[in-house]
């Protein structure tokens, strides 16, 4: 059984350092629901949701887990979990519903609602701005490859945090835009569905311009611990040949390099600059390095990348990760290359790398209840365990990991996947969206209750 080797057991658990946050992830159209409720206006994802075959099962974030209207029972769930922190994120056209002007009143008093609830149960809510939910009116004008997106963005940042920042002390401006551009501008397997390929580099720059101005304005408005959610994964070349090997370092500058050196070096990588033609306008850079107090890593596993075929539209092409298990979602468990990156993260960058935080980390594995009504995910126990494993065993190699939050508190709306993939420590009915804790809950929450108390 390939899973042997990284079996869960509690109770030889490290201890992580005191402090060290635990605490779950979710995002807004993941599991909101209410997509017409409350003055919120349409998004990229309700339009992209809405076109044929875009889907796997044809599904949409209309319902989700209408945790817009249950809020109170997840934060109950989270208090029972035992976490002290929750990664959430803004639903922007709930807030403006064009992208643009006044605030809409019953947008942010929702959001007004569930923050309370979160700080009176003793959860501290790290607010994501900008997870892949575009206002559609933006998108019409040009979305993110219009510069003046970024405006856009910065004012609503402003909303935000004037609003907010009194009971919110951590924040990010954007998930993963390598994740955002490439899925959603490269090749349109995400809202809004464009295929530009290259072309969609600039909006790559506009969001990291969006990351950097978004920060200025949170900072202005009181923010105090501001930081990012990037994806990193480590790219495997598919073999020892030089067009295997330059084809993975090309896309590792794209997916890793893109995002992380203009964020923590005010500059791209030197081998994206042939690709870079015209980019980026003087001063950008200076704007989108911003000091930062954490940096958020979601990891979910390594690439392997080949060179492709001389007449390919891109130069690289995806190879499997053989010689591990996968999720269900068909992805390589690989805990040992969260470790790994981790280290090589803090060797390459010292002096420039804030604190780090796991912003994400989390395996789809598609378990209904039983007769009993019981959720035996034995799979996400082992998989969270071998990859809060590999942080503990990173952090005593001297780096500097502040938390781990999993993906996700419950199963929601996975993007193009729909309902299909379950990451959640919480079962979700779409049906009659009653919420069952599975094992890995329990199993979660006894890992967070044999850590020492803080001081
Ligand atoms: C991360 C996203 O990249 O992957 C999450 O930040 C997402 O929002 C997670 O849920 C899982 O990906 P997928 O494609 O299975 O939904």
């Amino acid at each position: 059984d390939a899973h042997g080797a990284i079996f869960a057991n509690v109770s030889d658990f490290p201890q992580l350092p005191a402090g060290f946050r635990f605490g779950t992830s979710t995002a807004a159209y993941q599991i909101e629901g209410a997509a017409t409720e409350g003055g919120r206006g349409p998004s990229i994802w309700d339009t992209f949701a809405a076109q044929e075959g875009r889907i796997l099962d044809g599904s949409s974030g209309e319902v989700a887990c209408d945790h817009y209207h249950r809020f109170e029972e997840d934060v109950a769930l989270m208090k029972r979990l035992g976490t002290k922190d929750y990664r959430l994120s803004l639903s922007w056209s709930r807030i403006q519903p064009t992208g643009r002007g006044p605030a809409n009143e019953e947008g942010l008093a929702f959001y007004d609602r569930l923050i309370d609830t979160l700080v009176e149960n003793g959860i501290a809510p790290m607010v994501t701005l900008y997870h892949w939910d575009l206002p559609q009116a933006l998108e019409d004008d040009g979305g993110w490859l219009n510069r003046e997106t970024v405006d856009c963005f910065a004012a609503y940042a402003a909303i935000v945090a004037e609003r907010f920042a009194d009971r919110v002390a951590h924040w990010i401006p954007i998930n993963e835009p390598n994740v955002a551009s490439f899925l959603g501008y490269a090749v349109g397997t995400h809202a809004p569905g464009r295929t530009l390929l290259f072309d969609s580099l600039w909006v790559s720059h506009h969001m990291l311009l969006g990351h950097g101005r978004a920060i200025i304005e949170l900072r202005r408005h009181g923010a105090t611990s501001v930081g990012c959610a990037n994806n990193h994964a480590p790219v495997w070349p598919a073999s020892d040949d030089d067009a295997d090997v330059g084809a993975s370092k090309l896309f590792d500058a794209l997916w890793n390099g893109m995002f992380l050196e203009p964020m923590l070096l005010g500059r791209y990588p030197a081998d994206l600059m042939p690709l870079l033609d015209g980019l980026p306008e003087t001063g950008d850079m200076a704007t989108i390095r911003q000091p930062l107090d954490f940096y958020g890593v979601n990891y979910y596993n390594p690439m392997k990348v080949a060179a492709a075929a001389e007449d390919a539209e891109m130069p690289f092409v995806f190879r499997d990760v053989l010689g591990y298990p996968i999720t269900d979602r068909g992805w390589p468990v690989v805990p040992d290359a969260l470790r790994e990156w981790l280290i090589m993260f803090r060797a390459r960058y010292r002096a420039a790398l804030p604190p780090i935080v796991i912003t994400e980390s989390g395996a789809a594995y598609n378990v209904e209840p039983d007769e009993s009504g019981v959720v035996d995910d034995q799979l996400r126990i082992d998989y969270l365990d071998a990859h809060i494993r590999a942080v503990a065993t990173a952090i005593e190699r001297g780096v500097d990991v502040r938390g781990y939050f999993c993906w996700s508190l419950m199963d929601n709306f996975e993007w193009a996947e729909g309902l299909t993939q379950r990451y959640g420590l919480v079962h979700v009915d779409f049906e009659t969206l009653v919420r069952t804790p599975k094992k890995s809950f329990e199993w979660y929450s006894s890992v967070i209750a044999a850590q020492q108390p803080v001081e």
